[in-house]
């Protein structure tokens, strides 16, 4: 195992290279599942959860390799197995996104039903029901879900659930609808720029999808699809954590390929405390003033609030002036880093899903659990700031979503390093 080691109190001042996004990449690589040919994706993040993702599609018979500049290629070599097994789902939610693609193109998916995580319980209740509304048979075979179609129609399909809709069920969806019968509206989509993204690979491939990007999605089923080229969007949850760094450190940071366009109601937040957000030629620049206002903010469905950077916000919430309250309504139980910060001694407390923080002068270094992937990098940025040392235990959680992230900090001027536990 291992920990970061942090010691607090340095400005952050340079420029940080954004990567691909971890979220677009991954139902991205599921789709390849559905193409006939090679496709080569470039800017794919070097991340655990990619790592996994590429033996989960070993296993189905997808062959993946980077090449010397990085460039994923991807090719479907063997179309026998359809199982995606516990043991490789277990250990990555995003691995639920082979579902749609093993039904549309196999004719049948057996995937292990995700077990719950650190965030809480992960029900895939909307999947499988967006993907019987194909006319699939479902059943439940040793924890496992198994979906089968001779072929799949098209049809309306609701995916409003009761935390708005589903990222992954949206992809499910539509990358089973690409390759059914007919005409498929889903009704109540995610809105995710990931899900545009996906859309628009989808499209490239020869697929015919309008309305990503709007809760209405249309896609005309086509026979087949070709592998192509494509580029991953840049990663808005790994910019807007870098944006909190240069904040909570009062520094100066410059987020190379950042999206201001993908990541309006967390800059808007931002903006409310202080932080200056402003546009360049190559992405975003961020700075903060002195002192930090006390806001309110609540996690909501794209283009609302990110539940993924959630964690990340109530850590510079720590430090403003003046009581917050953060609600989040994506995932009710997201908090395991408060009691992580309160360690540090932050001042927060949590009544069902909201958290009122009592903002203080200071944070202080302590023995700090990673846990959840984004509830570790807000310790991470509380280190930053926090007088004295910090350790980060369970780095690994960091690795599944920030590529070289002590690297990226160390290149701006924090005193930040990786020791073998
Ligand atoms: C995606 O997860 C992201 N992961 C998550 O990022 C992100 O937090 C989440 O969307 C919300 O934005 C990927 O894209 C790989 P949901 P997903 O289905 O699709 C409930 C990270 O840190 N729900 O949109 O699994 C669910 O419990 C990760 O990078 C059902 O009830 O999330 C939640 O409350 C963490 N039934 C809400 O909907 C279902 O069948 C939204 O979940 C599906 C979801």
């Amino acid at each position: 195992m291992q920990r970061f080691e942090i010691v607090g109190g340095n400005r952050l001042k340079g420029t940080i290279e954004i990567d691909g996004a971890k979220n677009s990449a991954l139902p991205i690589m599921a789709a390849t599942i559905l193409l006939e040919g090679e496709t080569v994706l470039k800017n794919v993040p070097d991340l655990a959860d990619v790592r996994q993702m590429q033996a989960l599609l070993a296993r189905l018979g997808v062959k993946t390799h980077r090449d010397e500049n990085g460039a994923m290629h991807i090719r479907v070599e063997d179309e026998m197995n359809t199982h995606a097994e516990y043991e490789l789902v277990s250990k990555m939610r995003a691995s639920v996104c082979v579902m749609g693609p093993l039904l549309a193109k196999r004719r049948k998916a057996q995937v292990s039903m995700p077990g719950g995580c650190a965030i809480g319980s992960r029900p895939i209740d909307m999947h499988v029901a967006g993907l019987q509304a194909f006319g699939a048979d479902f059943e439940l075979v040793n924890g496992d879900v198994l979906l089968r179609a001779k072929k799949l129609r098209g049809s309306e399909i609701f995916l409003g659930g009761p935390f708005g809709s589903s990222v992954t069920a949206t992809a499910n969806v539509m990358m089973a609808g690409v390759l059914a019968g007919g005409r498929t509206v889903i009704a109540a989509a995610a809105c995710e720029p990931e899900i545009v993204d996906l859309a628009d690979f989808l499209n490239a491939c020869g697929a015919r999808i309008t309305g990503q990007g709007t809760p209405q999605i249309t896609i005309d089923g086509v026979e087949t699809l070709k592998g192509t080229e494509h580029r991953v969007v840049p990663d808005r949850i790994e910019a807007g954590t870098y944006m909190i760094a240069a904040a909570i450190t009062n520094g100066d940071l410059e987020l190379q390929g950042a999206r201001l366009e993908h990541m309006q109601a967390f800059v808007d937040r931002l903006r409310r405390i202080g932080v200056i957000v402003e546009r360049y030629e190559k992405g975003v620049t961020v700075s903060s003033a002195r002192r930090l206002e006390a806001i309110e903010v609540t996690t909501q469905p794209y283009p609302g609030f990110p539940t993924d950077l959630q964690a990340q916000l109530t850590a510079l919430l720590c430090l403003a002036d003046g009581n917050s309250i953060v609600t989040e309504k994506i995932f009710p139980d997201r908090f395991l880093h408060i009691g992580e910060l309160a360690r540090m001694g932050a001042h927060v407390r949590k009544e069902g899903p909201t958290v009122i923080i009592e903002g203080v002068k200071r944070l202080v270094g302590a023995q700090v659990m990673a846990s959840d992937l984004r509830a570790s990098a807000a310790l991470v940025l509380a280190g930053l700031v926090a007088k004295g040392t910090t350790c980060v235990h369970r780095a690994y959680h960091i690795d599944r979503g920030y590529q070289r992230i002590e690297e990226k900090l160390a290149g701006v001027g924090a005193s930040i390093r990786r020791l073998q536990e």
